[in-house]
């Protein structure tokens, strides 16, 4: 008999299997009991008549805990009611160990709750189906970009130097020295670039940011390409078509999560449709303007901002050349403006807001000097990262699409603190 898991009793049906589960949930009748079960790859039901089985196993059903861990051996039949569409006519059942009290029970639990108990809550089909999605996410990047040739190269959590500001960075010691958590691998990304040609990077990043919004986490996973020899305009078309990608992936992979959740795939799949449309910053502050929105040329923009704007389209948009006092230091200058720079945020639709971050760099040695003097950072400890515009010099582009972010939208959920296994925000780090 062969040991399967649930995802695979789709290959299995009227076999004699054998299956290690956990019980999420139980109903039962005087002649019935209905297990909903789950292995890690998926929920089903696993079915036991009493007429079919041992009087000793169908008591022991009928009162198995929530979360007790169990061998099943039962056929595998096809049952069109559920999500899942299978589940299992049991045989017998062997309890390997008991569960007593779990304390998420199928009754409503406040947030703080179930953040307190993360570990536990992660067995839950929602919280099942959005990992499953983020996990899409994380095979179809590497997919999209070793496909094309890009090299994934990792770069260091422990930095020396501030990578996008000072504001919300976060210090500690190292050794008789001040390191950083990085903010961004972005800048070793583009040694890696004028190393390699066209790579990306896929880590955790950190930002000590006081905001308890539904779309900041202070410890959250960046995917950052960089490539030489790339000018902004082609940096889009790679984004688009990397976002457009992802979603592709999610809808063709991950059918079973997003049942789970809810989530509108025909939404999706208008979502996937390419090209998405520029609107530059002067732009976005005229349609706000003429829509009441209390706003000058400089202000960044906020969720109802970001909102609203996306709301004009049917897919998500990118807000192109913004001011360069709101963005970051290495942006390049616009050649016929000053006063904005070579950049785009991609914004998704829904609500969700800014996915991508994204600019050409300043590949010129002296205007880089001086923004780097503008943004009062020290020029001593970006020796190494000026170095790159000392030695061969090239354009070069790059973004950072925000992972959890990215899965917030995909999986259709609320809060971004369910899109990370174990969410850091302000005032939690337990567990
Ligand atoms: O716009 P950001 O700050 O860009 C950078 O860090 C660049 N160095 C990227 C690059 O060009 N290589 O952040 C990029 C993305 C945002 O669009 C957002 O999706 C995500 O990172 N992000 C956050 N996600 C969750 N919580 C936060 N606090 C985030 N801050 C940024």
């Amino acid at each position: 008999m062969e040991t399967i898991r649930i995802i695979n009793a789709k290959d299995h049906v009227g076999e004699k299997v054998k299956l290690g589960a956990w019980v999420a949930n139980k109903r039962s009748s005087g002649k019935i009991a209905f297990l909903q079960v789950r292995d890690g790859s998926a929920f089903f039901q696993a079915v036991v008549v009493k007429s079919k089985v041992s009087e000793e196993t169908f008591d022991l059903a009928k009162n198995l805990n929530q979360e007790t861990s169990i061998w099943i051996t039962g056929e595998i039949s096809q049952d069109d009611r559920s999500k899942f569409g299978y589940e299992i006519q049991v045989e017998d059942i062997e309890v390997i160990s008991d569960s007593h009290d779990y304390p998420i029970t199928p009754k409503d639990h406040g947030t703080d709750f179930l953040m307190d108990h993360r570990h536990l809550w992660l067995r839950s089909s929602k919280q099942h189906a959005i990992m499953l999605i983020r996990n899409e996410v994380i095979r179809a990047t590497h997919e999209f970009y070793q496909d094309q040739g890009f090299i994934k190269l990792d770069s260091p959590i422990l930095v020396g130097n501030a990578g996008e500001n000072t504001t919300d960075l976060f210090q500690t010691e190292y050794f008789d020295q001040k390191a950083y958590l990085a903010q961004t691998g972005q800048l070793y990304a583009e040694a890696a670039a004028l190393a390699f040609g066209k790579v990306y990077t896929l880590g955790p990043t950190f930002r000590a940011e006081k905001s308890k919004t539904r779309r900041h986490l202070i410890e959250f996973w960046m995917i950052e390409p960089e490539m030489a020899f790339v000018e902004h305009e082609e940096s889009l078309k790679i984004q688009e078509e990397y976002v457009s990608h992802l979603i592709n992936s999610v809808l063709d992979n991950c059918d079973y999560a997003l049942e789970v959740l809810g989530r509108d795939k025909g939404k999706l799949r208008q979502f996937a449709q390419l090209p998405y449309p520029r609107i530059s910053y002067d732009q976005a502050i005229e349609i706000l303007q003429e829509n009441d929105f209390d706003i000058e040329w400089g202000a960044d923009f906020g969720s109802p901002e970001e909102t609203f704007l996306a709301s004009q389209y049917d897919r998500p948009i990118f807000i192109t050349n913004y001011p360069k006092a709101i963005k970051a230091f290495y942006m390049k200058k616009h050649p016929d403006r000053s006063d904005v720079v070579i950049c785009a945020d991609m914004i998704a639709p829904e609500g969700y807001g800014e996915i991508i971050g994204g600019s050409q760099r300043e590949d010129n040695l002296d205007k880089l000097l001086e923004e780097i003097e503008n943004f009062g950072l020290g020029t001593e400890e970006y020796e190494w990262y000026l170095d790159l515009r000392r030695y061969g010099s090239v354009p070069h582009s790059g973004f950072g699409l925000g992972l959890e972010r990215t899965v917030t939208w995909l999986a259709g959920i609320e809060h971004i603190r369910e899109a990370s296994p174990f969410p850091r925000l302000l005032n939690r780090i337990y567990p």
